[in-house]
């Protein structure tokens, strides 16, 4: 079928279009061919174009193949580094002045560090070949309106074809291999870093998952002290109920006898993101609603309670005492010190976890058990029993 398309009105052109050819006569046609009808087609007139290295094999040329390449194995072996410190290095929090806290301080720069460079060098590289081998080309272009036709499609996918083949990339051999190199190991570490947080699984530990247990809970029947941070992580300052006027509140955190005398374990203790307490003394006479099976945690007028915002993770450190209520300044959710920390304002939607205390025969605070529920921030597993 013999047709030809029509200009828009107003947009007049010089050149007369060609025949356009059918689809399947495209098909038959040689690259060059299609690519330059794909140029008439489009109104687009080559006024210039000359072939960056037209005699092949000269060592300018082999020199500028392995300055491409060696952008294209910089990102391949950023790649690898950030695979293998996505995988293998320490990124297990470790508190500030622990052994351990130097790699770990690192992770982070690191893994961000080797995938920035793989993603750079990537992109320099493929600048690069376009720069030093696609042919320098002048063109101008009539414009015109609507979508491309089917056989128009087909002629540029030619052109682009063909603008590969100017470059030589057929026998680019070096080039071919570090590009391929280079987005095949960056594919792979995307792939990896998409998957492996599925991989880990934190509930492999059952009952004894870290997300369920906390510093609080008492091993071998070591009895577990709340332990105030006096400025010195090595002095241990135990709470007695006398310590703390009422309608007043204070930071605890867990403390062990066999962990006197041990800066490294001392230091650990004051730096759980999961142990932090309020100790809150409420003012004598305050009617309190009790959570369901936690009637005996408290100690007479003391009451413990997560420090970690159940919303998102904040210390809710503000306790106002004529009120009652615990606030979290992150996003202002508000807690009932007298109603088992329960949520009565903002986002946050489950109660701070209590902990269960007493006073033990040498008249210091202890905790009786661990938390009953994870603390922290919401995660699907989660059940809220009132
Ligand atoms: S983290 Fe506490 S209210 Fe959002």
């Amino acid at each position: 079928m013999n047709t030809s398309r029509q200009d828009p009105p107003g947009l007049g052109t010089e050149h007369p279009h060609p025949r356009v050819p059918t689809p399947a006569e495209v098909e038959e046609m040689p690259i060059e061919d299609a690519a330059r009808l794909a140029t008439e087609l489009d109104d687009v007139q080559v006024l210039h174009n000359q072939r960056k290295w037209p005699v092949p094999g000269t060592r300018a040329e082999k020199r500028a193949e392995r300055s491409v390449a060696l952008w294209f194995v910089i990102s391949a072996l950023s790649g690898l580094a950030f695979l293998a410190s996505f995988l293998f290095w320490p990124y297990q929090y470790v508190a500030p002045g622990a052994p351990g806290y130097g790699l770990y301080a690192l992770y982070t720069p690191i893994v961000g560090g080797t995938f920035g460079l793989a993603v750079l060098a990537l992109g320099i590289g493929v600048i690069a070949y376009v720069k030093r081998f696609f042919p320098d080309e002048v063109s101008v272009q009539q414009r015109h309106d609507g979508a491309s036709d089917e056989v128009a499609r087909r002629t540029v996918v030619a052109q682009l074809v063909k603008a590969g083949t100017d470059t030589g990339i057929a026998r680019r051999t070096v080039i071919k291999r570090a590009a391929g190199a280079a987005a095949g190991v960056f594919g792979l570490a995307l792939g990896i870093a998409a998957i492996a947080p599925l991989v880990r699984n934190p509930w492999k530990l059952g009952p004894d998952s870290p997300l369920w247990v906390t510093a609080w809970r008492p091993i071998g029947g070591e009895t577990v002290y709340l332990r105030r941070d006096t400025g010195d992580p090595t002095e241990v300052s135990l709470v007695r109920p006398e310590d703390q006027e009422p309608g007043s509140m204070e930071t605890v955190f867990p403390f062990r006898e066999s962990e006197r005398g041990n800066a490294e374990a001392l230091i650990a203790g004051l730096s759980g993101s999961d142990t932090p307490v309020m100790l809150i003394r409420l003012r004598p006479g305050q009617p309190v609603v009790q959570r369901a099976g936690q009637e005996n945690f408290h100690f007479g007028d003391y009451y413990a309670y997560s420090k970690i915002c159940t919303h998102l993770g904040c210390p809710t450190s503000l306790y106002e005492a004529q009120t009652n209520r615990i606030l979290c300044p992150c996003h202002q959710t508000q807690f009932l010190a007298t109603e088992y920390a329960k949520p009565i304002f903002g986002p946050g939607t489950r109660p701070l976890p209590q902990l269960p205390i007493t006073v033990n025969s040498e008249g210091y605070l202890v905790a009786t058990g661990d938390f009953r529920e994870a603390v922290g921030p919401a995660f699907w597993e989660r059940r809220y029993t009132p």
